[in-house]
């Protein structure tokens, strides 16, 4: 079996940019996804999955060069992997570490699942509003509208 360091240096390191670590494994395409990947990102990304991890056993990792992730993409990370960290990156040295958090409140991130909520209808023009609900049984969100519930691994995120 392969050190942790040896796994490290499987994927190279970037000279600037954000590093997405400690990913759930298996989800980093679901992260390239939300990045926009598909829909033309400028930027080299470099993925690894499912290497070992101390921490978590397991875990996928996002290297995104010369790029900071705006909020609305650390919320919906915090969605789909809430152990997931961002490092920044600068001149190879990690200058900023902080885990992702769900906000209280996510705006315009969230697709309600009522199809006959209001932020569904195009002609009203209202964007999806959700509020965190913490639980000792969980985290979910509930549409300040119609006031649906949804569980965390049942969201559909919108695209930007
Ligand atoms: N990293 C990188 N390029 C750099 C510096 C760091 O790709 N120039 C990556 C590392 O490979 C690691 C992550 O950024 O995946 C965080 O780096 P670092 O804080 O040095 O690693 P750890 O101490 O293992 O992080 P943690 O304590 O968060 O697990
Ligand atoms: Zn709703």
């Amino acid at each position: 079996m392969k050190t942790e360091e040896e796994e490290k240096l499987k994927v190279s390191k970037i000279r600037q940019g954000t590093v997405i670590d400690h990913i759930r494994p298996g989800l980093a395409p679901l992260v390239l996804k939300i990045l926009g990947i598909d829909r033309g990102f400028p930027e080299s990304v470099i993925v690894a999955m499912n290497v070992t991890s101390e921490k978590l056993g397991r875990k996928d990792i996002v290297k995104v060069e010369n790029q900071i992730l705006d909020q609305a993409t650390i919320d919906k990370i915090a969605i789909i992997s809430p152990q997931a960290t961002i490092n920044i990156i600068k001149d190879y040295q990690v200058i900023e570490k902080r885990q992702v958090a769900l906000p209280d409140e996510l705006i315009g991130i969230v697709k309600c699942p009522n199809r006959s909520c209001i932020t569904n209808s195009p002609e009203e023009g209202v964007r999806s509003r959700f509020h965190t609900e913490r639980r000792a049984t969980g985290v979910k969100l509930r549409c300040h509208y119609c006031e649906e519930l949804v569980e965390l691994d049942e969201v559909e995120l919108l695209e930007r």
